[in-house]
């Protein structure tokens, strides 16, 4: 209880430790928006108020996330989909049940294992990321149809609505998307379909100008009317299988017929008493932040503090053990057994804890993977979701980089993604994360390439605490990862917790990345010190949460201030 009341309250002690312990500029902490009733977080202020307008209709979580999502498609086209796929996780609050729905996409069945190396066997440049080898089977359009036909009140139409409407009348382009149109347009004038969409005589739409997808409300309005078979067997999967002969892709209209999504068990774990729910494998989301926090919850990194290098120092090296874990054994379910409760024991952590050294970086190529026991069968966007009844949705969905594979389906108006790169083109070999995946993770006919998306949610005492995730690729782990660490240890409120300043390592390659102009040249040069190797980088993740405060049972609302996210609630 006192932990919790740290948790809520402690926003003088949180403004020390970041702005005065770590940060160059002191500032006022960032505080979180407050509700009553339900809120959503997300990435886009447009896509937060379609949720939270279906939550006040009556809907509930579920219905209000994929309204959600249907509009992040239209209004945040870089990450929002209906042409890639993610993973949402679904608690209610009544039964304390908890489901995962499974909608990642898979590799086409005309799909090889070599299919990105050339004849000596070197890796085909772009070919895993740009264009139509890149794209895998859509799940999204499946995935929200499973969830809100099994957990939804709403229907389609209804829930998809107010996407269609954004999409026939367009909606105001915005400072960051113009950028983001700005950042691709050399890119998208590759693709024919692609640039007829985002660039406006060639040149990208500027911030205030109206920009309206009327190939993309008419798939939606189909998607509406006939449901998810629309997109996999009716006028859109003839749609997506003619630019598949256009470009020279895979997909057939069988591997559209064929895919489903899966409603799936969350992976479960608890950290100095809180319960953590999260994503199981085909993402390694879950498995890997239930391995950091097993790791970490040995050592008292509240009086470490926020981003020291000691505190920096122990997740670095807990994420390199991790790391080096996810690239042997995770894989899709339904092709590799994975040894996910062996991986997420306490046990398993006893002894990997043996291999953490803090006072000087152990490098990368002396770490390998251990030995779990048992064995049984940086563009992806977050929204949080809580209803009035406590009911929470996290959903973490994705194209994989900015925009997919750049590939519009003509007459159909949507992206699709290029996820095929995160299967392992050639193990030991890194992908566009720089990830390395091993035989788990190679390519397969319907196999379903790894994830690192892990939607989150933790309970306390039983309750919802917290729903939280991120995109960011190989990042969202680690991402997640100290959001939970700032509120739980360094007594942030959930605003001061998804805005502080990250870092991240990946066990490969051996560098540890920061965020540009967050840690002082002191940190830096003591990290240096015990041989780490630094990398700067712009921004790390976009992470989009909701605290509930265990007391009163109000919702807090914490945007990512990196991009352009928006809590709303009512
Ligand atoms: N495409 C990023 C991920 O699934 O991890």
């Amino acid at each position: 209880m006192q932990r919790t009341k740290t948790i809520i309250s402690g926003l003088i002690i949180a403004s020390l430790v970041i702005f005065i312990g770590n940060t160059i500029t002191p500032q006022e902490p960032p505080q979180p928006v407050q509700a009553t009733h339900g809120m959503v977080v997300s990435t886009n202020r447009l896509a937060s108020e379609v949720g939270v307008e279906i939550l006040k209709k009556g809907g509930n979580a579920v219905d209000a996330a994929v309204a959600t999502a249907f509009t992040l498609a239209v209004t945040h086209p870089s990450a929002g989909n209906i042409g890639g796929g993610g993973f949402m996780l679904i608690r209610w609050a009544d039964t304390g049940k908890a489901v995962l729905v499974d909608y990642r996409e898979e590799a086409p069945g005309r799909a090889e294992r070599d299919m990105y190396l050339d004849e000596k066997g070197e890796i085909i440049p772009d070919a895993s990321t740009l264009g139509y080898l890149a794209i895998g089977v859509p799940g999204t359009p499946a995935g929200l149809d499973l969830a809100l036909e099994r957990y939804g009140t709403m229907s389609l139409p209804q829930v998809m609505a107010p996407a269609i409407k954004l999409a026939e009348e367009g909606f105001e382009v915005t400072q960051p998307f113009s950028r983001s149109l700005e950042g691709y347009a050399k890119i998208f004038s590759r693709f024919p379909s692609t640039s007829a969409i985002f660039l406006k005589n060639g040149k990208p739409y500027q911030p205030g100008e109206v920009f309206r997808q009327p190939d993309l409300a008419r798939t939606l309005r189909l998607i509406a009317k006939e449901g998810p078979t629309a997109f996999y067997k009716g006028e859109i999967a003839r749609l997506i299988v003619q630019e598949m002969e256009r470009g020279g892709g895979l997909i057939t209209l069988e591997d559209l017929a064929s895919y489903q999504a899966y409603i799936r068990e969350p992976v479960r774990g608890n950290y100095r008493g809180y319960e953590i729910l999260s994503a199981p494998p085909p993402s390694s989301g879950g498995v890997a932040l239930l391995q950091l926090l097993n790791l970490l919850e040995e050592f008292d990194l509240s009086s470490m503090g926020h981003n020291t290098p000691e505190s920096i120092s122990l997740m670095v090296e807990a994420e390199k053990l991790v790391y080096a874990d996810r690239a042997e054994y995770l894989g899709d379910p339904r092709f590799v057994q994975i040894p996910v409760q062996g991986l997420i024991s306490k046990r398993y952590a006893e002894d990997r804890l043996k291999k953490i050294n803090l006072s000087h970086a152990t490098p990368s190529n002396q770490i390998t993977h251990g030995i779990p026991t048992l064995y049984e069968s940086e563009e992806t966007t977050h929204f949080s979701v809580v209803d009035s009844k406590g009911n929470a949705v996290a959903n973490t969905y994705t194209l994989n980089g900015g925009y997919g594979s750049k590939v519009v389906v003509e007459g159909a108006g949507f992206l699709l993604n290029n996820e095929m790169d995160d299967f392992s083109s050639k193990p030991g070999f890194p992908n566009m994360y720089g990830l390395i995946g091993g035989e788990a993770n190679a390519i397969a006919p319907h196999k379903r390439m790894l994830s690192s998306m892990t939607p989150t949610i933790l309970l306390k005492d039983g309750k919802l605490f917290m729903v939280i995730g991120t995109p960011g690729g190989s990042t969202i782990i680690t991402t997640v990862l100290q959001v939970i660490l700032n509120v739980i240890q360094h007594g942030m409120n959930i605003q001061q917790a998804v805005a502080a300043p990250r870092v991240h390592h990946q066990w490969t390659p051996d560098f540890l990345y920061y965020e540009r102009d967050t840690l002082s040249g002191e940190i830096l040069k003591t990290l240096l010190q015990r041989g780490y190797q630094l990398k700067e980088r712009r921004s790390i993740g976009d992470a989009h949460g909701i605290l509930v405060d265990p007391k009163t049972g109000k919702l807090w609302g914490g945007a990512d201030p990196r991009m352009d996210g928006v809590a709303v609630g009512y």
